[in-house]
């Protein structure tokens, strides 16, 4: 069957076919199904050009969704399509969207005919996301809910969205006006809480990223105060590392980190905020008489310390609203408080095999990036990435899913994103998703073929599934393996220094 990602469960398909008819009759749903339902009506107008009618519980119906009561997983759902009629099962409001997810995916849009089958399926992993980095390319929130949409059709469940960083801060902070007072595009609170509110309908939370203490050059263009050297500074455009911080040695830069992550944990319900925490060099802080001031007075001995002692200080800031943080995987060690989430990027960094005992995210760099071409990573490394997460110690233990990338320093146009995120988002929704013993790249290909008209409702642009240069992909691997640490990534051509 064409379906993505592919079920876990059983799957039966018979040779028989049940036919919606002009106007197909929907069961009047019970709470919590009426999202889903609403969504088949929408569906089935705008996208087989059909009238759906909704008819009373009791009434013959051609489409009904029935509470389960029989405990699925979390997420599960069942479909029944059979001569007489198709039942959507489910036990809560997720399951009947993922059920609906599922369910477009059976309809012929032209014939509107469906298949008779039985279907049972729940996901592999609780944490399947995307990061947008809405920083470097600012995404219209227009952009934005269309990418919930299509993350949605393919049973994602995490957006994260990277809001700030040295090219720019991308969200209003009423404690800060000025960082979003030059003519740079950023979002509102009011814009926030749109976004929110549409992903959680379409069961996708939204994971906010606040970038600190490096990447900060946006923060430190509008607050020089709170950097090492005082300043001035300029947003920086393109890509590269920057050595600007924020300074740890000062009362009223901790002060601002405390306030903005106080007023994202209030804005944003997620029960996780990102802190960053990547790709920080420590010369600033070597060369600032308040960082080694700071460093003095708390005994430290080292700048990785102060680095540590800042992290953990702001996990709690965040724990006291009752929120848990995640960061990337660069510093983190086993000293860092064991609540704090990691997010492996860069499995060659210190630290991805000694981060401890703790929850983890998987976006390994040359699998998950998707704004590399796809010539370092063709849509079979993302699909197979599915193996290596199950591969994994960690499968079993701490591991709680994955996310798939998409930097922006080289991608500013809606038709530049689909090219990028398509094939290989879905292939990495299936990783996610399906079980290792059901991954079949060459039927994942095939099904995708199709996602123009039987899984997205507006068209996306895509690059073939096959688009790829070996010879560049060779060499770039190669120098992946030799096991050098990573000190600088290209955004645009992977690693170019080590
Ligand atoms: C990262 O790519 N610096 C997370
Ligand atoms: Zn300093």
């Amino acid at each position: 069957m064409n379906l993505i990602p592919y079920p876990n469960g059983e799957v039966k398909l018979s040779p028989e076919l049940f036919v919606l008819g002009k106007e197909p009759s929907i069961e009047r749903p019970d709470e919590p199904f009426s999202f889903a339902t609403d969504q088949v009506q929408g569906w089935l107008t705008e996208k087989c050009h059909l009238v759906p009618t909704l008819v009373e519980p009791g009434q013959p119906a051609s489409i009904r969704f029935r509470k389960s009561n029989r405990n699925l997983p979390d997420e599960g759902y069942a479909i029944y399509v059979s001569p007489d009629g198709c039942i959507l099962e489910a036990d809560s409001a997720t399951g009947a969207f993922y059920a609906f997810q599922t369910f477009k995916q059976l309809i012929d849009p032209k014939k509107g005919s469906i298949p008779c089958c039985e279907i049972h399926d729940s996901p592999s992993f609780p944490w399947r996301g995307l990061l947008l980095d809405a920083t470097r390319t600012f995404c219209p929130l227009s952009e934005i809910l269309r990418l919930i949409d299509l993350s949605s059709s393919l049973k994602l469940n995490v957006l994260h969205l990277h809001l700030t960083d040295d090219q720019g801060w991308r969200i209003a902070i009423e404690a800060y006006p000025h960082l979003t007072d030059s003519r740079a595009q950023f979002y509102t609170k009011e814009d926030i809480r749109k976004v929110v509110a549409y992903a959680r309908e379409r069961n996708i939370t939204i994971i906010p990223e606040i970038d600190m203490p490096g990447h900060f050059v946006a923060a430190l263009a509008s607050y020089p105060q709170f950097s090492c050297t005082g300043g001035p500074f300029t947003i920086p455009q393109g890509e590269g590392i920057f050595s600007e911080l924020l300074c740890l040695g000062k009362d009223e830069a901790l002060l601002f980190a405390k306030q903005v992550i106080g007023e994202v944990c209030d804005l944003f319900p997620a029960k996780f905020i990102h802190l960053g925490g990547d790709e920080i060099p420590l010369i600033r802080w070597k060369e600032c008489p308040d960082c080694q001031s700071r460093m003095r007075e708390l005994g430290m001995k080292d700048e990785k310390e102060l680095l540590r002692w800042f992290a953990n200080a702001m996990a709690q800031v965040a724990k006291k609203k009752g929120k848990t943080v995640i960061f990337w995987n660069d510093s983190i060690d086993t000293q860092y408080d064991p609540s704090i989430v990691c997010q492996v990027w860069n499995p060659l960094s210190s630290g991805s095999n000694t981060v401890g005992d703790r929850p983890l995210i998987m976006s390994h760099y040359f699998r998950t990036y998707l704004n590399l071409s796809h010539s370092i990573i063709p849509t079979r490394e993302a699909y197979h990435y599915g193996l290596v997460l199950n591969d994994d110690p960690t499968r079993k233990t701490s591991m709680k899913g994955s996310e798939y990338l998409l930097w922006t320093e080289h991608i500013h146009t809606r038709k530049e994103r689909d090219k990028h995120l398509f094939p290989r988002l879905g292939a990495g929704a299936e990783a996610m998703w399906t079980d290792p013993s059901h991954l079949d790249l060459k039927r994942f290909c095939h099904a995708f073929s199709l996602c123009n008209e039987r899984l997205f409702l507006s068209p996306v642009a895509r690059t073939h599934p096959l688009a790829a240069n070996p010879p560049r992909l060779y060499c770039t691997l190669r120098r992946f393996l030799q096991h050098q640490q990573v000190r600088y990534n290209s955004k645009k051509s992977g690693i170019t220094k080590s």
